[in-house]
């Protein structure tokens, strides 16, 4: 568990999971609205180095953004049904030169790629409009276990 006192905590958590990247890798965001995926996507995009603004892809459902080490594809797949057929956006982006990064995605968009992180963001303080967010990393396949242990990330 990562405690996250503020946005740029968040942020920061995104940047320092950008660092571990590769293209080809799948991250999904799991957590309820406000739980700061997007705020999180931003530190990614800040980390790989993207030109651009990050915002809620929400009515687009995804965006790409260039101009990093690796482009970052952004999906909001909170109005993807079924198994998210990302592959089907006919997106300019070859996925598997890309990090994918998929909001609302648990339970829809697993299939995309043998392994990825979940990451898992918990507002505890909902109620009571606290800042704090807590992160739990779930990695699932692959090496990402040991990439996460590799920048003490690991639970
Ligand atoms: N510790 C924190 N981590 C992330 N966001 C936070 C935090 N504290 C406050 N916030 C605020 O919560 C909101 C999160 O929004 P957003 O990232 O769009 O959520 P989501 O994409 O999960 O629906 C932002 O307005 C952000 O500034
Ligand atoms: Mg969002």
């Amino acid at each position: 568990m990562i405690t996250l006192e503020t946005a740029d905590d968040t942020r920061a958590l995104g940047a320092r999971i950008a660092a571990l990247v590769r293209a080809g890798d799948l991250i999904v965001l799991d957590g309820p609205l406000g739980a700061g995926k997007t705020v999180f996507v931003q530190g990614l995009a800040a980390g790989l180095g993207t030109a651009g603004r990050v915002t809620s892809p929400t009515f687009v459902i995804a965006r790409v953004h260039e101009g990093g080490r690796l482009p970052l594809v952004h999906v909001d797949a909170y109005r993807l049904g079924g198994l998210a057929e990302v592959d089907d956006l006919d997106l300019d982006t070859d996925l598997t030169e890309s990090v994918v990064v998929v909001e609302w995605g648990a339970g829809l968009v697993e299939g995309l790629a043998d392994a990825h992180l979940r990451v898992q963001l918990i507002r505890p303080e909902a109620d009571t409009d606290g800042e704090a967010r807590v992160a739990v990393l779930h990695p699932v396949g692959g090496d990402w276990e040991q990439r996460l242990s590799s920048a003490n990330l690991a639970s």
